[in-house]
């Protein structure tokens, strides 16, 4: 029978041949402070990465209130959940989104991840190794705030992209996100993106105000990636439940998204993906989650 896992088994054979990079990297995408943009930040950053020739499999990670497929209008049948509590396999659950996009639905499956015996705990690190090479990226949009799975996920990530709005508020939560990861002990590796910024120079100050506070109080670099445009063609978008950089593909806010894509393939990556792969990253957060 020619099933849906038969199906995205062929698919994903294919983006094993146009796979252009080298590791499968793992991408996570948080804030501090709720609100600000991440979930319409992934969505459209993973499709505009897929526009560049990359493939990506989109994680919802969010606990407490997974809506990735509200965004995509896509109804999900199988989230992270049956692949831990029933008898789905990594291929059953990846659904797909709106112009060939992979994704996993969230649901309560993260925090599952604390219960599990360790052969289902198994099952699960199996399943998702599956997965290496496959993919140039994997995506995770994480909660906002920080939660030990959250914090756990980003600071076994290869690199993570911090969504912060100009408000002052979100700076700061920002920034204390940013820290309470370091607190874990680990040296994650930083990515600022400014959503919603009346211009340009607005989006600029925000990120030279993340990235002073990041360099004379933790010593490290906050490079920015990119500013998107404050937009009403995105809440547009949210109500049609189509993203909005193919709902809207000239506003000002699929061009940032589109120069922020460009920017992330351009830079240096600064954590190699290699050492471990995807069972290595899954071992470290499991690790440090418990
Ligand atoms: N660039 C933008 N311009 C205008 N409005 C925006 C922009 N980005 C996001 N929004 C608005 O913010 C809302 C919240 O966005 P989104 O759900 O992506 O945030 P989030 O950070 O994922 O939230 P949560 O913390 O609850 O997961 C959107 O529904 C939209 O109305
Ligand atoms: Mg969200």
């Amino acid at each position: 029978m020619y099933d849906q896992a038969e199906a995205l088994r062929n698919l994903i054979r294919n983006n094993e041949r146009l796979r252009t990079g080298r590791g499968t990297r793992i991408l996570t995408v948080t804030s501090g402070k709720g609100g600000v943009g991440k979930s319409n930040f992934s969505l459209n950053f993973a499709l505009a990465l897929q526009k560049l020739g990359k493939t990506v499999l989109v994680f919802d990670a969010d606990i407490g209130m997974a809506n990735l497929d509200v965004l995509m209008g896509h109804n999900a049948t199988y989230s992270i959940y049956h692949l831990l509590k029933q008898d789905k396999t990594i291929w059953d659950i990846i659904q797909l989104g709106p112009q060939g996009l992979h994704f996993v639905a969230g649901g309560s499956g993260m925090n599952e991840l604390l219960q599990l015996s360790d052969a289902q705990l198994n099952k699960f690190i199996d399943q998702l190794d599956n997965l290496q090479g496959k993919y140039d990226y994997l995506l995770f949009d994480t909660g906002a705030g920080l939660s030990k799975e959250a914090a756990s996920l980003i600071a076994a990530a290869h690199e993570t992209i911090v969504v912060t709005t100009p408000e002052p508020t979100a700076i700061t939560d920002a920034y204390a996100l940013m820290k309470m990861v370091r607190s874990f002990g680990h040296e994650p590796t930083f990515r600022l993106v400014v959503n919603r910024a009346m211009d340009a120079r607005e989006g600029q100050q925000t990120a030279d105000k993340i990235a002073m506070a990041a360099r004379k109080f933790m010593g490290i670099e906050v490079p920015l990636l990119g500013i998107i445009a404050d937009d009403p063609n995105v809440s547009r978008a949210v109500r049609q439940q189509t993203p909005f950089t193919i709902a809207y593909p000239a506003s000002d806010a699929t061009k940032g998204i589109q120069s922020i894509a460009r920017a992330y393939l351009d830079m240096p990556a600064l954590r190699e993906a290699t050492s471990g792969g995807i069972k290595g990253f899954l071992h470290k957060m499991v690790r440090l989650m418990k």
